[in-house]
């Protein structure tokens, strides 16, 4: 039989990046074991923190181009507490990303089994969203600057920047999406009453893609309504889609409804597939709780079922998000972040009993 394989190439970088990639690389072995008709060939890379200590970049020159060659990469978080955040983001996660134009940042919600809304009101059927994250210009363009540093004259500039390339891309990628779903139901999301060039460019974009799909229902929300309707009506949204800035914001407080930060998934895609995208839990490096093995690493593992089904292996992704579903079902494998005791070891462990459970 042919074995396929995949070749991952492994960014785990600081705090507790490190502990969760270590526990979704033990899984994907252990799916990889099991099925019989695929492996992976994982190649890791010391990149973050410490290699900027040490020589003064978060990773090399053409860091970004070695990782070309790879079907997709896995990625930790970058951060730590001695090191301005705006240089870890722009060293390391942004010098991936732009240079291989991922620039559709997909971020799933919705509740798992045996977790907990702190929306009292909210039933598992009732909260399961995508959001689309344009993830290659807006608000993260990089584009600004600042001058008379110290004076009182002292200026700084961030740019927004809205490309007609760049919003047509991502609002058919997410058109595209909502009608892969269900409900082929989209929520545009813009601030076109404050912002009035860019965001309005936005919808006049989202009113064009739309006559592309016109089995797609869709409606427009400005971002500081879409707060509200996301906790007062959760089951009116489906796929949603937002600028880099927005859907960051967004995208966190729909972690938390879902139940916490330390199970929520993203994918960094470019959707032609000229480069490998570039998957990830959505939190940080949580220094807070770096060391002491309590990192939730089920975040990490639905971001590995993102991996295999963008892989083409949606029959182990499936198998997977299945054995997350039996682990977050059982109360006494929660860790701390959902109320529980357990540690990242033991929801490892069961996690990989429950996969070889069903085989
Ligand atoms: P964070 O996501 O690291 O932590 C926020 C809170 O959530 C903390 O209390 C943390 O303990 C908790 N938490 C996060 N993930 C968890 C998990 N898997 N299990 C249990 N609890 C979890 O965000 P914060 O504190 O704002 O940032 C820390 C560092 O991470 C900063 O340097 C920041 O720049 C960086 N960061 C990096 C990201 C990336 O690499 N993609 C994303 C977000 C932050
Ligand atoms: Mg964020």
């Amino acid at each position: 039989m042919d074995i396929r394989t995949h070749r991952i190439a492994a960014i785990p970088g600081d705090g507790i990046g490190i502990e969760v990639v270590a526990a979704g690389l033990e899984v994907l072995e252990a799916l990889a074991d099991r099925d019989g008709g695929f492996r992976f060939d994982v190649e890791s890379f010391d990149w973050g923190t410490d290699r900027y200590r040490r020589t003064g970049a978060f990773m090399p020159e053409d860091g970004a181009d070695r990782l070309r060659g790879f079907d997709a990469i896995l990625f930790g978080a970058v951060g730590a507490p001695d090191v301005a955040d705006h240089l870890t983001l722009w060293g390391l996660r942004l010098a991936i990303c732009q240079p291989l134009d991922q620039y559709a940042n997909v971020r799933p919600t919705r509740m798992l089994p045996g977790i907990r809304s702190p929306l009292r009101h909210v039933g598992e059927s009732e909260l399961d969203w995508v959001i689309v994250r344009e993830n290659s210009e807006g608000e993260y363009a990089g584009q600004g600057g600042r001058s008379h540093p110290g004076l009182p004259l002292e200026v700084a500039t961030d740019v927004s920047i809205f490309t007609r390339a760049g919003v047509e891309r991502i609002m058919r990628f997410a058109f595209r999406l909502a009608q892969s779903r269900p409900r082929k139901l989209l929520t545009v999301v813009t601030k076109s009453n404050a912002q009035r060039h860019g965001m309005v460019l936005w919808d006049q974009i989202a009113g064009e893609v739309a006559r592309e799909f016109p089995d797609v229902r869709w409606d427009k929300m400005l971002v500081d309504a879409m707060t509200v309707r996301m906790v007062q009506k959760p089951a009116s949204l489906d796929t949603i889609v937002a600028t880099n800035l927005h859907a960051d914001i967004l995208s966190d407080l729909a972690a938390a409804l879902a139940g916490s930060i330390g199970v929520a998934p993203t994918a960094n895609l470019n959707p032609e597939r000229d480069t490998p995208s570039m998957f990830e839990p959505i939190h940080g490096s949580a220094f807070d709780i770096t060391g002491r093995g309590i990192a939730n690493p089920v975040a990490t593992f639905w971001t590995a079922a993102m991996m295999l089904e963008h892989l083409g292996e949606a029959e182990a992704a499936g198998r997977l998000m299945t054995a997350v579903g039996r682990v977050t079902a059982d109360e006494d494998l929660h860790t701390p972040d959902l109320g529980g005791r357990a540690t990242t070891r033991q929801v490892t462990d069961a996690l990989i009993a429950a996969l070889r459970g069903r085989n």
